[in-house]
C-alpha cells in the first residue's frame, strides 16, 4: 500500500469510529479480534444497504421471496454440504513463537512482495525512460492490465501489440529481467499446483525453500501443514457428547436450501424461482484482517436461484451482468470494479466469479456468483433421505413431454454486507479543500448516495431563542413519519453542516426568523454546499425525490 492510500485507509477507520459508525468490538476490555460492532450511524448505514439489496432481490423480482433461517441448524446438514470435511484452511504453526499462520497466506505474501519489487524497479525505468510521473503510470490501464495479468499467472496470454510504447517497454523490462521473473512465476506456479491437488507437504517446503520466517520470532522453525476447520461449534442442551454439536452457521445458504421445498410448496413457486436471506455468518478466520475486510462474525446477503437442468449458463450470465449493474446504480465509478473468474472452482460449482472492487489495499472479493449445479439439493436428499426433487408440469419441446420430476440447478448470488459498508465508506469519504484566498479551509464529507446516507435530512434552528426551536420540531414532526431526521441546535451553523458532512447528511434544513412568517426554510445541499430557500411544505416532496429508490432502481 502507498503512504497516501495507507492514509486514506486509516482515516476511514478512525472516521467509521469517530461518527457512530463502526466500533471495535468489547473495546473497553481491550476488544475481541476481528468481531465488530456497529454504531448509530453504521447501523443506518447498514440497514439502507439491506434496504436496496432486498429491494432490488426480492421486491423487484416476482420470482424470488425472502426468508429469515435460523442460525442454528441440524448438524448433519454441514455434514451434507461438506463444511465439516471440507471447509478448512491450511495453517502452520511457527514453534518458537507459537503463532499460527495461513500456509497459502504466508506464499501469497511472498509472491506479492517479489510483484512489487519488480513492479517498483521496472516503474522507475519507464518513468526515467519517458519522463512521467509515478502517479501518471499508475493511471495507465494497460500497465494495470499487465500487473494483474502477471499476478494472476497468465501472463504469456497477453498480447501486447496492441498496447502503447510506455506499456510494451513496461511488459518487455519486467520480461528481459529473467531471473527473478522466473523464480516468481515458477513459484506461482508451483504454489497454484499445490493448492489445486491439496498437497500441504508441497506447501511446507515451498515456505522451506523461500525461508519465509515467522514475524514475531524471526525464525523458519516450522510445524507440518494442517487443514483447520473454521466453522465454531458448540453444544446444544445439558449433556455434552458428540450427538449435540452444533455449529454456527458459515455461510446462510444452506438454511435456503433445507428450506427450498418448504417456500416452493408453500408459495406455489414455479422454476425459475429464487430464495434470498440475509444473515449472519461465523467463520474462525485465522488470519483476521483489513477491518471489517475478514471478521469472525459478519453477515452475508445470498440468493439461491432455482433453474432447469441445463439452463444455469444462461442464469449465470445473467445473474453476473445484474450484480453488477446493481453495485454501479450507486453512482461508484465502473473502474474500481472488475469481475475476477475463479480458475480453481469448488467441488460443487461449474463456473465462478467474483465481483471484485478496488480497495486502497487492492481489489478485494465483494461478492461471488456462483453455479452451484445440483451438488447442495442432492447432497441434502442423501444425507436427510427426503426427496428434493421439483415437479416441472411445463412441456418440453423437444420430447413433447413434461419436464417432470428433477433436481434443480443453482445459481446463487453472496455478497458480504460488510464488505459493501467498507466499500461504500471509502468511496463517499473525501477530504475536500475549502481555502480561498483569504483563508484556509476544509471538511470531511461522505458524498453516500442519498438513498444509503444514515440520516436523510437534519434540522437546526438559527437559534435557540425566538420560538424557533418549536418550530423547527414541528417541520421535524412531519419529516420524520418519513425519512430518519436528525434535529441540531448546539453550535454555529457552520460547525453543524460540517458534523452533518462528515455523517453524509444530503440536506440541512434552517429555520429562521423568515420562516416565522412566511413558512420557508433554507435547505442546503451536502455535495454542492449551494444554499436555497423553498416553502416548508415542499420539504417532503425535496427530500422524497433525493432519497427515493427510483433513482436506483427505475
Ligand atoms: N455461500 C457462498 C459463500 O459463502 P463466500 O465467497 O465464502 O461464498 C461470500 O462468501 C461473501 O461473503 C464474500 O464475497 C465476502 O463478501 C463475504 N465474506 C466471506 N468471508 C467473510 C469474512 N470472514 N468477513 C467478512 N465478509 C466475508
Amino acid at each position: 500500500m502507498s503512504k497516501s492510500t495507507d492514509e486514506l485507509f486509516k482515516n476511514v477507520i478512525s472516521h467509521a469510529k469517530e461518527y457512530g459508525f463502526v466500533f471495535p468490538s468489547s473495546e473497553i476490555y481491550d476488544g475481541l479480534s476481528a468481531v465488530y460492532d456497529y454504531g448509530q450511524n453504521g447501523a443506518e448505514l447498514k440497514n439502507n444497504i439491506k434496504a436496496y439489496w432486498w429491494k432490488a432481490m426480492v421486491q423487484m423480482n416476482d420470482n424470488i421471496v425472502g426468508i429469515d433461517s435460523a442460525i442454528f441448524m441440524h448438524p448433519k446438514i454441514w455434514k451434507a454440504s461438506g463444511h465439516v470435511d471440507g471447509f478448512s484452511d491450511p495453517m502452520i504453526d511457527n514453534k518458537d513463537s507459537k503463532k499460527r499462520y495461513r500456509a497459502d497466506q504466508l506464499i501469497e505474501d511472498r509472491i506479492d512482495s517479489y510483484w512489487t519489487k519488480i513492479f517498483l524497479e521496472t516503474g522507475l525505468y519507464i518513468q526515467g525512460k519517458y519522463n512521467i510521473s509515478n502517479d501518471d503510470l499508475i493511471q495507465l490501464i494497460e500497465i494495470a492490465d499487465i500487473k494483474n495479468a502477471y499476478k494472476e499467472g497468465h501472463n504469456h496470454k497477453i498480447d501486447i501489440s496492441k498496447y502503447s510504447n510506455v506499456a510494451q517497454d513496461f511488459y518487455r523490462y519486467i520480461e528481459d529481467n529473467p531471473i527473478i521473473t522466473k523464480h516468481v512465476i515458477d513459484l506461482f506456479k508451483s504454489y497454484t499446483e499445490a493448492i489445486l491437488s491439496e498437497n500441504l507437504s508441497q506447501l511446507r517446503q515451498i515456505i522451506i525453500d523461500e525461508k519465509i520466517t515467522c514475524p514475531v520470532s524471526g525464525t523458519a522453525n516450522w510445524t507440518e501443514v494442517r487443514q483447520f476447520n473454521l466453522m465454531f461449534s458448540t453444544q446444544m442442551g445439558a449433556v455434552a457428547d458428540d450427538a449435540d454439536t452444533i455449529y454456527l452457521r458459515p455461510e446462510t445458504a444452506q438454511g435456503i436450501f433445507v428450506n427450498y421445498l418448504n417456500v416452493q410448496k408453500s408459495g406455489r413457486m414455479k422454476i425459475p424461482f429464487g430464495i434470498a436471506q440475509i444473515g449472519k455468518a461465523f467463520r474462525n478466520e485465522v488470519i483476521a484482517r483489513q477491518f471489517i475486510i475478514r471478521m469472525r462474525e459478519f453477515e452475508q446477503m445470498e440468493m439461491q436461484f432455482f433453474v432447469r437442468p441445463g439452463t444455469q449458463k444462461e442464469w449465470f450470465d445473467q445473474w453476473k451482468a445484474a450484480r453488477l449493474k446493481w453495485h454501479l446504480a450507486l453512482g461508484t465509478d465502473a473502474a474500481k470494479y472488475r469481475y475476477h473468474e475463479h480458475t480453481k472452482l469448488a467441488h460443487y460449482a461449474d463456473a465462478a466469479y467474483d465481483i471484485e472492487f478496488e480497495f486502497p489495499f487492492g481489489f478485494k472479493e465483494v461478492e461471488g456468483i456462483h453455479s452451484r449445479t445440483n451438488f447442495d439439493l442432492s447432497q441434502h436428499q442423501e444425507f436427510s433421505g427426503k426427496k428434493m426433487q421439483y415437479f416441472d408440469p411445463e412441456v418440453d419441446p423437444e420430447t413433447g413431454k413434461p419436464y417432470g420430476n428433477y433436481i434443480p440447478y443453482v445459481i446463487e448470488t453472496s455478497i458480504g454486507l460488510d464488505r459493501m459498508f467498507l466499500l461504500t465508506m471509502i468511496n463517499a469519504y473525501e477530504e475536500e479543500d475549502l481555502s480561498t484566498e483569504e483563508k484556509q479551509d476544509s471538511r470531511t464529507v461522505l458524498r453516500l448516495h442519498p438513498c444509503l446516507a444514515p440520516v436523510k435530512a437534519a434540522i437546526f434552528p438559527l437559534t435557540k431563542k425566538d420560538g424557533l426551536p418549536e418550530k423547527a420540531r414541528e417541520i421535524m414532526d412531519k419529516l420524520k413519519l418519513d425519512f430518519n431526521i436528525q434535529y441540531e441546535e448546539k453550535d454555529a451553523i457552520g460547525k453543524r453542516y460540517r458534523r452533518q458532512d462528515a455523517i453524509g447528511t444530503p440536506f440541512c434544513i434552517t429555520v429562521d426568523h423568515q420562516t416565522l412568517e412566511d413558512n420557508t426554510v433554507t435547505i442546503r445541499h451536502r455535495d454542492s454546499m449551494a444554499q436555497e430557500r423553498v416553502a416548508a411544505d415542499q420539504l417532503d416532496k425535496i427530500i422524497g425525490d433525493l432519497v427515493s429508490w427510483r433513482n436506483v432502481l427505475a
